[in-house]
């Protein structure tokens, strides 16, 4: 018994790169990996973020990331972050991204996912030129491996790296089967999309970001409850 434990534990500890093939022990991938995982405080969540027929975002109260997965082959990713400067701390990058599409388990532990072409994000840069544009977004995504772990208190929980190896942030399972869009083309898209009125309107905020108390002070909306939650 002892050196099966040992055994267990030594083999648990090679890193799944080296792995050949998915597998679904209890120690690894506890669950399969369909359903809808958001992280943190589970606020960002895949099926009601985004509007793709009028670009527009349902803007959670907090920052998070959200990925789902369903049986039909299909994927959806919410994320809405804030990226810090550290060479300019006062320059906070707020980004929106939503896209959907069909995902792929690779033999060797990665996952792919393969955009469908109606993706886009909004960006909100306080230090650029142009301080809050939305952009069609249509990247594949490469995760470098994944894991599914079941958490005592909050159930699975879903590791995922980014293809240099960077975890995303743990992700909870809050819903099986999964809350998504409908899988189908959701807008016509178009080579440039131009900027809305009203993102305009939130411009005129973002150009008077100077230092943090700045921006909580005259960015009204979610992108300032969201930076208040970073100096949190
Ligand atoms: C798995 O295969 C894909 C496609 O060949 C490759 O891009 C990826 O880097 C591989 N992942 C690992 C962990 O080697
Ligand atoms: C975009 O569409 C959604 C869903 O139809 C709607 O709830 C929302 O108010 C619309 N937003 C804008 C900015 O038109
Ligand atoms: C920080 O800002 C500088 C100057 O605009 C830019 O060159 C650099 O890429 C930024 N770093 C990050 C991590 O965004
Ligand atoms: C989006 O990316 C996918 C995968 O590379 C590609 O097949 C598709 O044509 C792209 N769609 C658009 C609108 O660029």
């Amino acid at each position: 018994m002892l050196v099966y434990g040992f055994l267990t534990v030594a083999l648990a500890a090679i890193p799944a790169v080296l792995s050949q093939a998915i597998v679904y022990d209890t120690a690894h991938n506890a669950t399969p990996i369909t359903g809808t995982w958001s992280s943190g405080s589970k606020q960002v969540v895949t099926g009601k973020f985004a509007n793709p027929s009028n670009l527009s975002f349902n803007y959670p109260p907090t920052t998070g990331v959200s990925y789902s997965f369903a049986d039909n082959g299909w994927y959806e990713v919410a994320r809405y972050r804030f990226n810090g400067n550290g060479s300019l701390p006062n320059c906070i990058t707020g980004v929106l991204n939503w896209h959907h599409g069909h995902y792929q388990l690779l033999d060797n532990g990665s996952i792919l996912l393969i955009p469908n072409g109606d993706g886009y994000q909004q960006i909100q840069d306080p230090c650029a030129a142009e301080t809050n544009f939305i952009e069609n977004y249509n990247d594949t995504e490469l995760y470098q491996r994944w894991q599914i772990f079941m958490d005592l208190n909050d159930g699975p929980k879903l590791h995922i790296f980014e293809f240099d190896g960077t975890p995303v942030a743990p992700l909870f399972q809050i819903y099986n089967p999964p809350s998504m869009l409908p899988p189908t083309q959701l807008r016509n898209v178009t080579p440039a999309i131009s900027t809305g009125s009203n993102l305009l309107a939130m411009n005129a905020g973002a150009r008077s970001w100077s230092s943090p108390a700045d921006v909580m002070a005259l960015v009204s909306g979610v992108f300032a409850m969201g930076v208040a939650a970073v100096f949190l």
